[in-house]
């Protein structure tokens, strides 16, 4: 097969696999099968696969180098466009189905929820970062500038668990398993910047 037309379709199957989540929600909601408060099991659905992606998106810098597969960087955008995707239909559904746009009861919600403080920190850090996903917008950034501003991911993946961990009120696993494959994608980081400093002196 020709590499383009293989290219072609790696990034077919990619992004299928990023929007199949989609379907299978609707096809659940449809069938009654979300359980006995659909609406809340929507939110956290959707609250959870965008905070899947944001941790896949942040695990492919490290894949594509132990795997030595550069090119898995170039599903990089797509992934994190996703995680966006999906924390914005997490928050309009909260918005639009849990507080049938009750702007002050969101309002009071955001300040007196501690959670819901974070989380909304999260999205808000999030919108910049997928504003400046077009080629334009790199272009028009700089590599230097858009790379600072793409660093709040280390901000938001935090967040976004966090107010996983805050909002659980019993078993707390889950939100810990979260944590400790975002504290080994961090902690890879840091280990590859102090050994490239390491290098350089
Ligand atoms: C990066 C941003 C965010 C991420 C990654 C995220 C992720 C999550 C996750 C993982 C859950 C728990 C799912 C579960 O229990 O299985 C959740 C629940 C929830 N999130 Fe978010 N969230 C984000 C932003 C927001 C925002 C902006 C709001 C609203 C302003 C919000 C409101 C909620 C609510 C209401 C729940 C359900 C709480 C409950 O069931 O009592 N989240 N979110």
């Amino acid at each position: 097969m020709a590499s383009k037309t293989r290219d072609n379709l790696v990034y077919a199957l990619v992004w299928l696999a990023c929007f199949a989540p989609i379907p299978w929600l609707g096809w659940n909601l449809f069938n009654g099968d979300l359980g006995a408060n659909p609406i809340e099991a929507l939110i956290r659905q959707l609250g959870v696969w965008g905070l899947r992606f944001i941790l896949i998106s942040l695990a492919i810098t490290p894949a594509a180098r132990i795997l030595r597969m550069p090119r898995l960087i170039r599903f990089r955008r797509t992934v994190g466009l996703f995680a966006f995707a999906y924390v914005l239909l997490h928050w309009t559904s909260y918005i639009g189905l849990d507080q049938i746009f009750d702007w002050g009861a969101i309002g009071k919600d955001i300040l007196k929820r501690p959670f819901i403080t974070i989380g909304m920190t999260a999205f808000v850090l999030l919108i910049p970062l997928a504003i400046t996903s077009t080629n334009a917008a790199i272009r028009k950034l700089g590599p230097v500038r858009w790379r600072r501003l793409h660093r709040l991911i280390y901000v938001i993946a935090p967040l976004g668990v966090l107010h996983y961990y805050m909002l659980v009120k019993a078993d707390h696993r889950p939100p810990l398993i979260y944590a400790a494959f975002l504290a080994v994608l961090l902690g890879w980081r840091i280990w590859d910047w102090a050994r490239k400093a390491n290098r350089k002196t």
